[in-house]
């Protein structure tokens, strides 16, 4: 797509339809009705994607909080919806530092929001394929100290990565350089939580808005490969610490079933 479409809106994009699907107001009229024409194919999809949010808020707070990890590179960002990754990491701590990544310049038109870091610490946005991880790493140097600890946020983003594009051996080329003890806040949409309404979101969303696949469990769980899972493992984003501070996660609607949240979700420690 050139960037005239992204910028004129005439096709859909999935940064877009995800805002739609949050409640955001940065969309056009093709992002909400091919949102809407997701949610006749999955009428689970708005909350399957707060669901998925709200894991992002709990596991970063989580890592934040649990593990010490005060620097962050969290690819496939997103329009920036508050909070955003660096407000609930650095409201923990607040000299937390941010290198955010994501492929649609709509994200980079947004992204001054991303860049209100504490004093304390710091944030930095790339424009960045993640089907490119070395550019990605180059650039993360700059604001991250990379033989420290980091935490890799890949929040809904690999299930746009196509087979051919081989999701998992970049996975494995973004985790490689990392220092032992980093962190892995993980989650792909899920093919055997529902009876087939993510598929069909799939297949829409592949028709109107960009490739997309889904994985099983064990599917999810091979993107952590040479991680420690953390308790509670692999499980629907609904229930990776649900208990955790809901009031703290204002796109969280609440308890749902696993079909109805549709994603899979985890964090893992680099040993
Ligand atoms: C569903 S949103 C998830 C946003 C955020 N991570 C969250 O979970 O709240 C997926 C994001 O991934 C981005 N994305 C899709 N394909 C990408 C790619 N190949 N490289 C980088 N970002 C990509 C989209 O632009 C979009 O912002």
């Amino acid at each position: 797509m050139s960037d005239s479409e992204f910028e004129h809106g005439t096709k859909p994009h999935t940064a877009r339809c995800y805002d739609y699907f949050l409640g955001g107001k940065t969309n056009y009229a093709v992002d909400r009705e091919a949102a809407l024409q997701a949610l006749k194919a999955n009428p689970h999809a708005m909350v399957a994607a707060r669901q998925n949010r709200g894991f992002m808020h709990r596991a970063s707070r989580f890592v934040a909080r649990e593990t010490g990890i005060d620097q962050f590179l969290d690819i496939g960002t997103g329009i920036p919806t508050e909070p955003n990754l660096h407000q609930v990491v650095q409201s923990v701590n607040p000299r937390a530092r941010v290198v955010y990544s994501d492929n649609d310049p709509i994200v980079l038109a947004h992204a001054r929001a991303l860049m209100n870091s504490t004093p304390e610490g710091d944030t930095a946005y790339v424009e960045a394929d993640v089907r490119d991880p070395d550019r990605i790493l180059e650039y993360a140097r700059k604001t991250l100290d990379l033989s420290r600890p980091v935490a890799l946020s890949a929040v809904a983003l690999f299930h746009f990565i196509p087979e051919e594009d081989d999701p998992y051996g970049l996975m494995r080329r973004l985790t490689a350089p990392l220092a032992p003890g980093s962190a892995l806040v993980f989650s792909h949409a899920a093919i055997d939580l529902d009876d087939g309404q993510m598929a069909a979101l799939a297949e829409q969303y592949s028709k109107s808005v960009t490739p997309t696949r889904l994985a099983t469990r064990q599917g999810t769980a091979d993107f952590f490969e040479g991680m420690d899972l953390l308790p509670p493992g692999i499980v629907p984003t609904s229930e990776w610490h649900a208990a955790q501070a809901p009031d703290e996660t204002p796109h969280d609607p609440g308890p749902v079933t696993p079909a109805e949240a549709g994603v899979w979700a985890g964090v893992a420690l680099k040993p």
